[in-house]
């Protein structure tokens, strides 16, 4: 039998050691792909226990590699909650599509820095490619797209601030907030996603610069924002961008894109549109609709990690301002190799500096699903949410969310507290059968299920039915 090389030789072992690895991480995914129905989708955890598994690891003395990937994978499969689970209905990651994971193996072994564009040609181009197709379904003139791929959404949303007060006051840059005649602040929904309050703490214009504006059946109320504008004007304050959220994390609720973007053109802000999972709508013509009116946004999030089905992590800042980003980024080094005529180096174009190669595992997905694969996938999250919605009616559930998104929220009539519904949702999760989550949505307690994976079936969605009404029977 071939003996695994273990310490220094382990980083590039023989080629036959090499193969039997990766024979047994083949055999070990298409195990996990076998048996994850049939799985717990949130096993319950050990703590102590899990914590002395990986405590044994001290590192002194080299381990065998197929011992410690086994070990490994037991753990992962023991304490994790499943988002690859046909009955994770959860947060908004889907299980990731194959060419996903295969497009992460393959970024890893060739490992591109994609920092400068002299390094990593064919990966630029990739990214610059599929940010131009991602913009052009979102209605930017393909040609003028530029941004970059993130590592998430909140990434993504921080560029979008970073960009708007460098546009807005081009002093920013060099002398920061304190060359600002005040204090900018920024308006975003009440069902924002809240990593807003993380970025405004981050670039310094403070959490209170944070206006969050109330509800309209969930959507943002234009008047009142337009009120809080001008009450922020009045108080010497300096309103500079709305965030627009198209598809809100909770309950999926676009905010009105034509009306935010008509205001803030009357009020001389500028607009983002947090896209982060609805923006993958733009993918299907018949979801597209649903979105009209977010080509009039300064910038765009959408997270190819939400429901574009990629492995985690990968969003994207979407602008046709390459000007601004140029100027939002801008440094040059002496180590850093030359940039090419004709060419944009990403790490003066975005945040970050080395960077991986995060656009491959949504390049091969979307060459080989095609736009219509993925038009057909969400329509059918779409349509299965639908049933959802109708199964959870007939027996009896209050649905509290209106949205073409694949997000449904639904409330027990016969108690509306909190405490019943973290009680029902804890009662599900823990019997394994699903996972759900409560929510607050205008001040109102419900659960949630978000119909995201490939993998769920209407029988899938039978058993959360089942899986609800006993918690609710049980608690009654
Ligand atoms: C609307 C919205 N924006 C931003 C984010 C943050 O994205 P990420 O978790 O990828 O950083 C989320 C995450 O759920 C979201 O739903």
């Amino acid at each position: 039998m071939d003996v695994f090389p273990t310490g220094r030789a382990s980083f590039d072992p023989p080629q036959k050691s090499a193969d039997r690895l990766w024979s047994q991480v083949v055999e070990l995914l298409r195990d996990e792909r076998e048996r994850i129905a049939g799985r717990d989708v949130s096993p319950a955890v050990d703590v102590q226990r899990l914590r002395a598994v990986i405590g044994a690891y001290d590192f002194d003395r080299p381990a065998s590699p197929d011992a410690v990937i086994d070990e490994v994978a037991e753990l992962l499969r023991t304490a994790t909650v499943h988002t690859t689970h046909p009955r994770y209905f959860g947060l908004f990651n889907p299980t990731p599509t194959l060419m996903g994971v295969v497009g992460e193996t393959l970024a890893a072994a060739f490992n591109p820095q994609l920092a400068a564009w002299s390094h990593a040609p064919a990966a630029a181009e990739i990214e610059a490619h599929l940010l131009r197709f991602l913009g052009g379904r979102l209605g930017y003139p393909p040609e003028a797209v530029a941004g970059s791929f993130t590592s998430g959404g909140a990434e993504a949303n921080m560029t979008a601030v970073l960009l708007a007060l460098t546009r807005t006051w081009p002093r920013y840059g060099a002398e920061g907030l304190r060359a600002l005649p005040g204090r900018p602040v920024m308006y975003a929904s009440a069902e924002s996603h809240l990593a807003w309050l993380k970025i405004a703490h981050a670039t310094g214009i403070g959490r209170d610069a944070v206006r969050l504006v109330p509800t309209d059946g969930l959507r943002m109320d234009a008047a009142h924002l337009s009120r809080q504008v001008a009450a922020d004007r009045a108080n010497g304050d300096l309103p500079f961008l709305v965030v627009a959220t198209a598809g809100t994390t909770a309950a999926g609720a676009i905010d009105p894109l034509h009306e935010l973007a008509d205001l803030c053109g009357d009020l001389g802000l500028r607009l983002h549109a947090d896209a982060a999972y609805g923006g993958a709508a733009a993918l299907s013509d018949r979801l597209r609709p649903a979105l009209d009116g977010i080509e009039r946004a300064d910038s765009i999030t959408l997270d190819a990690h939400k429901w574009l089905s990629v492995p985690m992590g990968a969003g994207a800042l979407l602008s046709t301002d390459a000007e601004g980003i140029a100027e939002t980024f801008r440094v040059t080094t002496s180590y850093m190799p030359a940039d090419v005529p004709d060419t944009v180096d990403p790490y003066t174009s975005s945040q970050q500096w080395s960077r991986r190669f995060m656009g491959l595992k949504l390049f091969l997905s979307l060459a080989v699903a095609g736009r219509e694969g993925y038009a057909e996938q969400l329509e059918r999250d779409a349509r299965l949410a639908d049933d959802l919605r109708g199964a959870l009616a007939a027996t009896g559930w209050r649905i509290v969310n209106d949205t073409p998104l694949p997000v449904v929220c639904f409330a027990d009539p016969d108690d509306s507290t909190q405490e019943h519904h973290d009680a029902l949702a804890r009662s599900v999760v823990e019997s394994g059968r699903a996972w759900i989550s409560p929510v607050r949505l205008d001040g109102r307690a419900a659960l949630r299920a978000c119909v995201i994976s490939h993998r769920t079936t209407p029988e899938d969605l039978n058993e959360l039915v089942q899986a609800v009404n006993d918690a609710r029977k049980a608690a009654a």
